[in-house]
């Protein structure tokens, strides 16, 4: 079996990438990743050199490329993780949001119909829901829930959404969706919520919390993720879509406040700052469709999930070092240097 990763030199396709690797060594892996600010070839190192492995510098955008990787490796399952996948730069500039997310996506499933791949896997966002309020915890989104999206990143995500179902309708094409919550673990690039808290707390820099800190995610270990991507991917029925979540709800200050704790840091150094526009209040999935279909449920608890993602940052400083040394200072500047002044 070949399976062509788009994204997988991102946080979420690298750790599918290692977890598809040992579990499947008989498969091919095939990647193409633009490596834009958030691809690093160092999240791939310990497989670049593997035999069953090939990575290709390259945008998911580039028709002649993508049909070319495709005649070359004709690949039987094709798994869509390439994004622009960060809210604030979205709300920033969205135009390159709509470019990546969903023109990408349609280059992908011409190239999947023309070469009769057996299926397409969307990897998509809790967020193109929208959001749920404070006071209804009774309320979770089914897969059949409305799209709401409420910023330009989870309007193009949920675009691509509907051009796959429309591939589905139309052409046939064989494919399924997943949309999962909010994913934790190693590899995350330094601007998410989880990763850029650990690291300010270990510099002694302010932690800027949005608005009141209240907004409420759900966290799954990103191996949790991708061992139900894999269940759908051989399991899962075309044509449908599949609510991926941790079962975890968690308001970002008590979030933040845990980080704290299990470094040893004061929690002085937390500064709550002007919200994120629109800023969704509460996401929460509906997993039951998995559950009953296929037995899974997510299996790493949060306590033991974040303290093992935080001596994962600990023992890889140089890791994110380099990412911090680098533009990412510029973007920080740009994201939070009036915020923390106010
Ligand atoms: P990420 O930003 O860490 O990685 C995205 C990867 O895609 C990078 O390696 C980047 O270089 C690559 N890429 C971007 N544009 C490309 C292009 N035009 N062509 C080829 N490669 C390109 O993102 P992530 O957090 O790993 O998310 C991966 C996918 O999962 C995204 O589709 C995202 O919408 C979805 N998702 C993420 C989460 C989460 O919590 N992080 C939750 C649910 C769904
Ligand atoms: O729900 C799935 C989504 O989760 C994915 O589709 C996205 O790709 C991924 O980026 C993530 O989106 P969020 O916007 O929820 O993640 P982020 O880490 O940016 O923020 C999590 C919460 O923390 C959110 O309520 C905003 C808040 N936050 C974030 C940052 C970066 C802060 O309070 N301060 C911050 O500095």
């Amino acid at each position: 079996m070949t399976i062509l990763v788009t994204g997988g030199a991102g946080f979420i396709g690298s750790n599918f990438i290692h977890y598809m690797m040992e579990k499947y060594p008989d498969y091919k892996i095939v990647c193409i990743d633009k490596l834009t600010y958030a691809g690093n070839l160092r999240n791939l190192e310990t497989v670049l050199d593997k035999k069953n492995f090939r990575f290709i510098k390259g945008d998911i955008c580039d028709r002649e490329l993508v049909y070319r990787i495709f005649e070359e490796e004709k690949p039987d399952v094709v798994i869509n993780f390439a994004a622009e996948s960060h809210v604030d730069r979205s709300i920033e500039s969205p135009d390159i949001f709509l470019k990546t997310n969903i023109l990408g996506t349609q280059v992908l499933l011409d190239a999947s119909r023309k070469y009769n791949v057996k299926r397409f896997h969307q990897v998509s966002t809790d967020e193109v829901y929208g959001d749920l309020p404070l006071d209804r915890s009774d309320l979770k989104f089914t897969e059949s829930s409305p799209l709401r999206p409420s910023s330009p990143y989870s309007a193009s995500k949920a675009s691509a959404d509907l051009l796959v179902l429309a591939y589905h309708r139309t052409y046939g094409v064989p494919v399924t969706i997943s949309r999962c919550s909010n994913n934790y673990g190693p590899y995350q690039f330094p601007e998410k919520l989880i990763p850029l808290m650990i690291i300010n707390a270990l510099n002694d820099r302010p932690l800027p919390v949005y608005g009141d800190g209240r907004n409420v995610r759900d966290w799954i270990h990103v191996k949790d993720h991708c061992e139900a991507i894999d269940i759908i991917i051989h399991r899962g029925k075309e044509g449908e879509i599949y609510n991926i979540g941790g079962e975890n709800e968690r308001a970002n200050i008590d979030v933040v406040r845990m980080i704290l704790r299990e470094l040893g840091k004061p929690e002085s150094l937390i500064r709550f700052v002007k919200d994120r526009p629109g800023h969704d209040r509460r996401y929460a999935l509906d997993i039951s469709r998995m559950k009953k279909e296929f037995g899974w449920s997510p299996k790493i608890s949060f306590e033991e999930g974040l303290k093992s993602t935080i001596k994962w940052y600990l023992e890889n400083r140089s890791w994110w070092e380099e990412i911090i040394n680098g533009e990412y200072m510029n973007y920080y500047e740009r994201m939070y240097g009036e915020r923390l002044k106010e």
